[in-house]
């Protein structure tokens, strides 16, 4: 891809002091784009941001971190105002955030029902509310959406739900938003990088899987992150509304 791909273009993305979110930012920064992070807003995960803006601003492109808590739209809603005014227009949305929980339902308390739901799901309809009207004004805008491979399992509770809303919220906003602005999900079979919080709580996952997938190996978070910088290219300019899935076959559905 041509180096300063998105020279001009600002983007915002969820999530985003560490771990996928951050490696995201540090990506579209490397092909040009200058980036807003955000996250929830305590001291430790400020001093992740600032080590997130520093490697954005080695590119030379702008950068500002945007504490806001997404489970409250009236964050949301500062968050998307904030963004506009550092930036004066943002180009892309990486709805990055999307806490895990696979609790039974049974054993599911009502708080982390909302918390999922909320971070996963109803703040992509809330950024995209605020920002995607500028999108459009604009003529050009690219929303990129966080599913995952537990929206194709039924026995990831609360988060399969959360994850099957955002594929399908990604396919009524590609019908609604276009043709200036795609919307396309990405999801991501287990990455590499947090194998170890889910080995802690499922000793033989890494195994299990890996016996399932023809590619032998985790996908990492750079890939995915430059898969997002790719879809966010001229390259799929007619590409909307699609849940691409990286998992290196571990998820081919199989008898
Ligand atoms: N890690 C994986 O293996 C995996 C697999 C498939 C899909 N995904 C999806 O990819 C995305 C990123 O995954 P990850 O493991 O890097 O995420 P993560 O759990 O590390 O969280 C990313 C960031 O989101 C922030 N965050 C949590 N609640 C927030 C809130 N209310 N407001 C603002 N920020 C908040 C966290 O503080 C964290 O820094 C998520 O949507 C996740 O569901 C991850």
């Amino acid at each position: 891809m041509t180096e300063k791909l998105f020279d001009g273009k600002n983007a915002l993305i969820t999530g985003a002091y560490r771990n996928l979110g951050a490696v995201t930012a540090e990506t579209l920064a490397r092909y040009g784009a200058s980036v807003i992070i955000n996250d929830l807003d305590t001291p430790e995960l400020a001093a992740e941001g600032d080590r997130v803006l520093d490697c954005i601003r080695a590119y030379g492109v702008q950068a500002a971190a945007v504490p806001a808590d997404l489970s409250k739209s009236s964050e949301v809603h500062r968050l998307c105002r904030q963004a506009i005014e550092t930036f004066k227009r943002i180009d892309i949305i990486v709805n990055n955030a999307g806490p895990f929980n696979i609790d039974p339902y049974l054993e599911l308390n009502e708080e982390m029902w909302d918390m999922v739901m909320d971070i996963n799901l109803k703040a992509i309809y809330l950024t995209t509310r605020e920002l995607a009207p500028q999108m459009k004004a604009n003529g050009w805008g690219r929303i990129i959406n966080m599913c995952a491979g537990s929206a194709f399992v039924r026995n990831h509770g609360v988060y399969t739900l959360a994850k099957v809303g955002v594929q399908v919220i990604t396919e009524s906003l590609a019908l609604e938003l276009g043709p200036e602005i795609t919307v396309n999900a990405i999801a991501p079979g287990q990455i590499h990088e947090s194998l170890p919080a889910i080995t802690q709580f499922d000793p033989t996952f890494s195994e299990r899987y890996m016996a399932r997938s023809p590619v032998k190996r985790f996908v990492t978070r750079a890939e995915i992150a430059n898969i997002i910088a790719l879809i966010c290219s001229p390259a799929f300019d007619t590409m909307t509304g699609m849940t691409i899935q990286i998992n290196g076959g571990a998820e081919i559905p199989r008898f």
